[in-house]
């Protein structure tokens, strides 16, 4: 299901209220998070919401996405920096309920297979929030990655490099690799919320429309999600075909 808005604020208070609604209906639930732009005006807004109406949040439990390969968590650069900035430090969430990948471990291996497993364990994702690259990846998961594929190393592509590049104050200085949940373990969420915003978005996301499942488009893999819903705003949404358009609002 498409849901396509005029701007990112509607974009976020939508999506925000999408994981409101969630952890209203269960407080336990699993939710699998991600990073970035997109993200940010969201995760402000749940703040805002949480802030404004509190809710009990001492259940819940998180699962981020991806983490780069050789930042720690107190690099301004990580993810793990980038979820306590935006969302954590703002929120009751019990600590030892928050998972991200870590980038820093010295055995790589080991640390994926227990974070796919740490997820089954807690019964799998009830909702997992995505945003997406300009070259189709969700996670880190980039072009040809398998989609029967767990949580794994992933060397970034150029792309990727540099359009997370405007992160950091040297190109040179965006890592080389990260560890991304799979895709398989994003397609095992009971729930995908796919959110992309910008007219930079716009070319992938009508790539994506028009192209058939495939593993040179890792955000393809969503279309054989049952419980997929695509959130855009108008610049995001510019090349769908009119018809889309028109159905989506
Ligand atoms: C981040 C992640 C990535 C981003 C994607 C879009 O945890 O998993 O897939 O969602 O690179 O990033 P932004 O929102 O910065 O355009």
């Amino acid at each position: 299901m498409y849901k396509i808005f005029d701007t990112v604020d509607e974009v976020s208070h939508y999506t925000a209220q999408r994981l409101l609604d969630k952890i209203k209906a269960l407080p336990s639930a699993v939710l699998g998070l991600a990073t970035g732009s997109t993200m940010e005006p969201v995760y402000a807004q749940l703040i805002k919401y949480i802030q404004h109406a509190p809710l009990d949040l001492s259940r819940l439990t998180t699962f981020n996405l991806d983490e780069y390969i050789g930042l720690s968590a107190q690099h301004p650069q990580s993810y793990n920096y980038y979820m306590y900035q935006h969302l954590f430090n703002q929120l009751n969430i019990p600590a030892q309920n928050v998972h991200l990948p870590d980038g820093l471990t010295t055995d790589i291996e080991a640390t994926c297979q227990a974070y796919s497993q740490a997820i089954s364990k807690r019964g799998g994702l009830d909702l997992q929030l995505l945003g997406i690259g300009t070259n189709g990846h969700i996670g880190f998961n980039e072009p040809k990655t398998c989609f029967n594929s767990r949580t794994h190393v992933v060397e970034l592509s150029e792309q990727t490099r540099i359009d997370n590049g405007r992160f950091f104050s040297d190109q040179a200085e965006v890592p080389t690799h990260a560890v991304t949940m799979g895709i398989q373990d994003i397609l095992e969420a009971k729930e995908v919320i796919l959110v992309a915003t910008g007219k930079n978005k716009a070319d992938i996301m009508a790539k994506l429309f028009n192209s058939p499942i495939d593993e040179e488009l890792p955000a393809s893999a969503l279309k054989k999600h049952n419980n997929l819903t695509i959130v855009l705003d108008r610049e995001a949404a510019a090349l769908l075909p009119q018809h889309t358009l028109k159905s989506a609002i």
